[in-house]
């Protein structure tokens, strides 16, 4: 199998979790799109009914709809049973990095007013230690960047911004992305949140500790399980 196996195994698997009558929340990136997939597949045969979903980006809301999956907001709907979310790396603890699609502020938010937050990887994203292969995005306010940016690597990190075409990514709520790289890896994942929470440039960081249940990891020798 190739990657895009491994991503679609993961994302169909995880769509298992998902049962008639619940509020699931939508994920975004490559493999959760499977999930999104999948979910879609089972509510036009019938398998799956009275689902409504909450999307963790645009891109993901316009996948929704285009499969015909109700959405809804978590202002409507403040209590998610189930979430189906990608990563970028997942560690022993379970505890991720996830951003380098730049949508981690509501792929957070999402994950903290879920029951279960199902994650799912290809076997490329399991490390020993976070930060290890990915930068840790850092969504931040355009105002104050300089000193935000200064901030930042005060913490131990080289700093870089996320662009897309040239020009600065922009998020989904309208913020930019610095790209915080800690070589070899991050030594102590609890302590940096705690200190990037303190920075009031920052709006959010992509450190997912203590968040994530379950993941599904597809690698060559099939789909398993990692269960908290
Ligand atoms: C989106 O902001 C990210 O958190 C994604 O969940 C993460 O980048 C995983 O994406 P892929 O499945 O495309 O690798």
């Amino acid at each position: 199998m190739d990657q895009e196996a491994f991503k679609r195994a993961a994302g169909y698997r995880a769509a298992e979790f998902i049962q008639s009558g619940m509020v699931v929340g939508l994920g975004s990136g490559s493999t959760a799109r499977y999930a999104t997939e999948r979910i879609a597949q089972k509510l036009a045969s019938g398998e799956l009914r009275e689902i409504i979903a909450v999307p963790t980006s645009e891109a993901t809301a316009e996948l929704a709809r285009q499969g015909r999956i109700p959405l809804t907001t978590l202002d409507e709907q403040p209590i998610i049973d189930v979430t189906i979310d990608g990563a970028d790396e997942v560690d022993p603890q379970l505890d991720l990095i996830k951003g380098l699609g730049g949508a981690q502020l509501r792929e957070k938010i999402v994950a903290f007013a879920s029951q279960r937050e199902i994650i799912v990887v290809d076997e490329s994203k399991l490390v020993e230690r976070l930060g290890s292969k990915a930068p840790l995005p850092v969504e931040v306010f355009a105002f104050g960047l300089r000193n935000t940016w200064r901030a930042l690597e005060a913490t131990g990190a080289q700093v870089t911004q996320r662009m897309r075409a040239g020009e600065p990514f922009i998020t989904d709520e309208g913020n930019l992305i610095l790209d915080c790289h800690y070589a070899p890896y991050i030594s102590n994942a609890a302590a940096l949140a705690v200190t990037l929470k303190a920075i009031p440039g920052v709006v959010e960081h992509g450190l997912f500790l203590g968040m994530a249940e379950t993941i599904v990891v597809a690698a060559a020798s099939g789909v398993r399980l990692i269960s908290r």
